[in-house]
């Protein structure tokens, strides 16, 4: 049976804001059932998991303070959802419980003193990571796999039997070197699919223009509950054991009576124990588990996983404590819904849903008209997040997002705030899709999408919109550095008609601001300071300010250095373009391309003609050999961030063509560390903590030329 959609809430008020309690709690009540439902039966959350944990904190509080409010099937009190009727009912014999939460370290303290009335104060606790997959039970009898079923209320799940056999880390036997097997032994664990499947998954929808899975627990979700197990088997699917559940020495035996001593000992010793015999046994075990004694090792681990949670090719929304002593397990027992001898330490949310306000369309320097969300304001992943890149016109359409939708807005650690998808529910009427618009919103020139192509530009050089973007790129502080033009201060100068090229800066004089609202003498000053200084600058500074398509940081020094002065890059054709280190056949046929347009050469000589330095200090050759020197050979190199005109995989695939490697993750044996913008913060805060030098694009580039790292560092 599905929960029927209640009244749309009021919000996540907390109680005590004068509200009736009892219509409150009612109200929470039927709104905590509706998104278990769509959660755990449809595979099709309506909001974030944080959203729902704050729903369930507000219930759990009003009945705190209101006992009579209580009943005993409140969703504080129970498990999950009821299964659905897709698949055949499976009784847990021994049910299959859920978690408390605690969300700060204060909650965690607050655990740790309750259990410390029962049990010693010093037990040990294994902490472990807590998988964002959905939980599963294996039943093996005389060794043998013979059925999986999920959690569903935590007493009746679904029989998935066919689909999990399709999931090839499941063994289908225990393995003999554990001995005589258990007659009836229940592995729990959670199924999940990595990271790197989910991106594989999500890119062949899109390619198919299939919708797009929101996130690997979803994508897991739906992916085990098929009707048809080959739809399974072509998912990568994996699962990590956490749990013993039934378990019998022999038919009719429990564990717990005197059939204890005909069972593996480890299974009836502790946690960790049990974990070192699943896996003993064929099971994956999460290898990241730690036996620590007291909360101080516990909220180092949490806090360890809180920051490096993005080094993994999995995901996890926090840490399970658990007593490792299963004695003191049986001693502190469960409540109706969770064990007390456990807890899951919740990290802050990195999802949560919002109102997609508006599309809209900017236009880049090079004409490139990108659409972005206009999101009603939310907190997530650490910061306020009010707009986001939709990407383009194909994004667009398979995420399907549309003005009015109720959207997931993910922000995971250093990676750029995205709308992962619309939340739809039931009986909502939506708005019709949205479609790219036939015009610049700046200029009104036509927007033009070449076939083959995914991008749609505003193709009039005029565009003021790209013209405001070309100068501020110029005046950047990766190009020529000019401190005091931002892109307000171009926007209003272009608005004036004041600056329609790069090389009208340097014809500025103090009587250009003369009426110009925001510039005072003093300001007027520093920026004609400023923009003179930026003369000196090197070649490789104004290549990279010129914004030529695909020329980035790395490729403008590697041009630069190679060939000199402005007149042999303006000279030099394709081929030899393409044989310079760092530069590729698609960077050399744009700067080609670029030089070849009267406009640009125009632009170029009035700079040159300014005074603006046109040639690269210590400059020579490194171009020529299609074998690229192993300056990198065994060293590993972390790139962080993105740099710009290179992207990872470029990047990347630099430093492994000449010998080098380039892991995700920094240890004490990373020789250094490239961060570009946005870099992970984790990556550089291991960096500084482990000494490994740290190097910006310039210092990359020198890296990947010499093999050495700068002067200095
Ligand atoms: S132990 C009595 N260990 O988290 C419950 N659960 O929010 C025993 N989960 O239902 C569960 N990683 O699906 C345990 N290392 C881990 C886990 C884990 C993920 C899931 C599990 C559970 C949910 C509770």
């Amino acid at each position: 049976m599905s929960a029927k959609k209640p009244v749309k809430p009021e919000g996540d008020e907390p109680v005590g804001d004068g509200r009736d309690p009892v219509a409150r709690a009612e109200e929470l009540r039927a709104l905590i059932a509706y998104h278990n439902d769509r959660y755990h039966r449809l595979d099709a959350p309506e909001i974030a998991d944080a959203e729902f944990d704050a729903l369930v904190r507000e219930l759990r509080s009003i009945e705190a303070d209101h006992p009579d409010l209580a009943v005993p099937d409140s969703p504080t009190a129970t498990v999950g959802a009821a299964p659905s009727t897709l698949f055949a009912p499976v009784v847990h014999r021994v049910p299959m419980m859920s978690l408390d939460n605690a969300f700060s370290g204060e909650e965690l303290q607050a655990w740790a003193d309750r259990l410390a009335k029962q049990i010693p104060a010093d037990t040990a606790f294994v902490c472990e990571l807590k998988i964002d997959g959905l939980a599963i039970s294996l039943t093996y009898v005389d060794g043998g796999f013979v059925q999986a079923a999920t959690r569903g209320d935590g007493r009746t799940g679904e029989d998935v039997t066919a689909n999990v056999a399709t999931i090839g880390a499941i063994p289908s036997r225990l393995r003999p070197e554990v001995g005589p097997p258990p007659a009836v032994i229940e592995v729990r664990g959670e199924v999940y699919m990595p990271v790197s499947a989910f991106e594989d998954l999500n890119r062949r929808q899109a390619e198919a223009h299939e919708r797009l899975f929101v996130n690997p627990r979803n994508s897991a979700a739906g992916s085990l509950r098929q009707k048809d197990p080959s739809i399974t088997a072509t998912r990568a699917l994996s699962f990590w054991a956490y749990q013993v559940g039934e378990l019998t020495a022999t038919r009719g035996g429990r564990r717990g009576s005197d059939d204890d001593a005909a069972l593996p000992p480890e299974l009836t010793t502790s946690q960790s124990k049990t974990m070192d015999w699943l896996g003993r046994a064929g099971f994956p075990v999460n290898p990241e588990r730690q036996v620590v004694h007291g909360l101080e090792e516990v909220l180092a681990f949490c806090r360890r996983w809180e920051e490096s949670r993005h080094d993994l090719d999995y995901e996890i929304d926090g840490v399970v404590v658990k007593v490792d002593d299963l004695a003191q397990q049986r001693r502190l027992g469960s409540t109706s819904r969770a064990p007390r001898w456990a807890i899951a330490y919740k990290f802050p949310p990195e999802e949560r849903s919002t109102e997609l306000v508006d599309i809209e369309v900017s236009i880049g320097r090079t004409g490139k008209a990108t659409p972005f969300a206009v999101l009603q304001p939310v907190f997530v992943g650490g910061s306020t997040v009010s707009l986001a890149t939709l990407h383009n016109e194909d994004q667009v359409r398979a995420k399907d997002v549309r003005p009015g939708d109720t959207v997931m807005v993910r922000k995971a650690g250093d990676v750029i705030p995205e709308v992962v998808g619309p939340v739809l529910s039931d009986g909502h009427r939506r708005r019709p899709a949205w479609t790219f618009p036939t015009h610049c919103p700046v200029c009104g020139g036509p927007l033009v999408r070449l076939p083959d192509e995914s991008d749609t530009f505003c193709t009039n050089l005029d565009c003021a919109g790209q013209r405001v973007q070309r100068i501020a790129h110029f005046a950047s502080r990766s190009a020529m550095d000019i401190e005091g033009l931002g892109e307000q201060r171009v926007q209003l100068l272009v608005g004036h008609g004041l600056l329609v090229d790069v090389a009208d800066l340097y014809s500025f004089t103090p009587a250009t601001f003369e009426g110009l609202e925001g510039f005072a003498e003093l300001s007027i000053a520093n920026l004609l300071g400023a923009i003179g200084a930026s003369r000196d600058r090197p070649l490789s500074r104004v290549l990279i300010g010129l914004g030529i398509r695909h020329l980035g940081q790395v490729g403008s020094l590697a041009l630069a250095r190679a060939l000199g002065d402005i007149d042999a890059v303006m000279g030099a054709d394709e081929e030899s373009l393409a044989a310079v280190e760092g530069v590729g056949p698609v960077i050399a046929s744009s700067v080609v391309r670029w030089f070849g347009s009267d406009v640009n050469r125009s632009v170029t000589e009035r700079l040159r003609a300014a005074g603006v330095n046109m040639v690269e200090p210590g400059a020579g050759s490194t171009g020529g050999s299609a074998v690229r020197a192993q300056t990198l050979a065994g060293r590993s190199v972390v790139v962080t961030g993105t740099l710009e005109g290179l992207t990872r995989e470029e990047a990347e695939g630099a430093i492994m063509a000449r010998g080098g490697k380039s892991p995700g993750t920094v240890s004490k044996k990373t020789f250094a560390v490239v961060v570009g913008e946005s870099p992970g913060a984790s990556k550089v805060t291991k960096a500084e903590q482990l000494g490994v030098p740290l190097l910006d694009a310039e210092g990359f580039a020198s890296l990947l030329e010499t093999g050495g790292l700068p002067a200095g560092d």
